[in-house]
């Protein structure tokens, strides 16, 4: 586990209702995300990294808006998020595509949202990434599987919007390992470069032999959603209770914590669902805040921060104990934990 914060770093925080549980780092509270959020202070939040309910046909169990009435919705959050965030703060929003009702053309509805916010909300689009899950199934059926006319979609766009032009951003926090070409040129740039002005334009000089220690990253990430999510899936299947159907991989997160906030900074997700947001922000050192609406999504996501051979009982403990609106300090159960595994190695020495 990591660190516990220094106590200096706490920030204001007026949320009327206590969190459903805390840990060293986060907060996390089941409600509304436009009452929960509007709550915080003007302009103090340094992340808001979230992956909302999509507009897909097929209606989920956790609430999908009709593509039509979609943008509407979400923009209701975004205008808050705005006011929420500091003047150098981003806003990353994943957004899987869609196809329209009953025809095989996509809709448009996650290209509208970069416009709308943009045009009319006042954010900047700082950069368009684009995630590509090598592992996801072929969808939608009719379209893919069965009359095989259209390709597997496998690509979700993740807007990083800015507050202002120059959001907080340090892609050095995010390199990647070189190519084996690259690294063949580090070994001996003489040898292995001829430098001369690419038809582009660029001049490919000395400078390109030198060692950043990993390659500037692309706004293509690809990244499988397979992991296996630790104690989470174990967890909520030793004590038979629904895993979250929507998870996004710790990977996502981990990339915009990293390349947009510092240790100590504040990191929101307003639609957690198994707060894989706030357990990456945790492993990193960063102040987080989630709300979700359901609270058997809050309550079950309490356990990636729990030991991983956690006993039933504490599970069911601190899943219930969050059910019935009690609210629970994490870390106290992990030094429980802890202390009851040390009793019972004494007895048995
Ligand atoms: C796509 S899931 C997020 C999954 C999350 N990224 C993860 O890794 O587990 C969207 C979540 O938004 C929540 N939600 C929908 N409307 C909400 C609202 N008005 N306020 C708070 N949460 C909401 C749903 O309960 C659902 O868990």
């Amino acid at each position: 586990m990591p660190k516990a914060k220094p106590k200096h770093i706490d920030k204001p925080q007026n949320i009327l209702i206590p969190p459903s549980y805390t840990t060293d780092w986060g907060k996390a509270y089941c409600g509304d995300s436009i009452e929960l959020l509007s709550q915080l202070p003007n302009d103090s939040v340094n992340l808001v990294m979230t992956s909302p309910p999509f507009a897909l046909q097929r209606r989920k169990e956790y609430g999908n808006k009709d593509q039509s009435e979609y943008i509407g919705w979400l923009s209701e959050f975004a205008k808050l998020v705005l006011k929420k965030l500091k003047p150098d703060g981003s806003f990353v929003l994943d957004l899987g595509g869609a196809y329209r009702k009953g025809i095989p053309a996509r809709s448009l509805y996650n290209f509208r949202i970069p416009i709308h916010f943009c045009d009319d909300l006042g954010f900047y689009l700082a950069e368009d990434f684009y995630w590509f899950n090598p592992s996801k199934l072929p969808s939608p059926i009719e379209w893919v599987n069965k009359r095989k006319i259209r390709a597997k979609d496998a690509v979700n766009t993740v807007w990083w919007f800015g507050k202002t032009e120059y959001p907080k951003a340090d892609v050095t926090k995010v390199l990647t390992e070189y190519s084996d070409r690259m690294k063949k040129l580090l070994e001996d740039p003489d040898k292995f470069y001829d430098p001369k002005k690419r038809p582009s334009g660029h001049d490919i000089g000395k400078g390109f032999g030198k060692n950043n220690n990993g390659a500037i990253p692309s706004n293509l990430l690809q990244i499988p959603n397979s992991e296996s999510n630790g104690s989470y899936m174990s967890s909520c299947k030793s004590i038979s209770v629904k895993r979250h159907p929507a998870r996004f991989p710790a990977k996502l997160p981990e990339f915009f914590i990293r390349f947009l906030t510092e240790p100590g900074d504040l990191v929101v997700d307003i639609f957690a669902g198994s707060n894989t947001t706030g357990y990456v922000a945790e492993k990193e050192q960063r102040e987080w805040i989630s709300f979700d609406s359901e609270i058997d999504y809050v309550a079950a996501s309490a356990f990636r921060f729990l030991e991983k051979n956690a006993s039933v009982d504490t599970l069911r403990d601190v899943y219930e104990s969050i059910k019935s609106g009690h609210s629970i300090k994490l870390s106290a159960y992990r030094s429980q934990m802890r202390l009851l595994r040390e009793k019972s190695a004494s007895y048995e020495a």
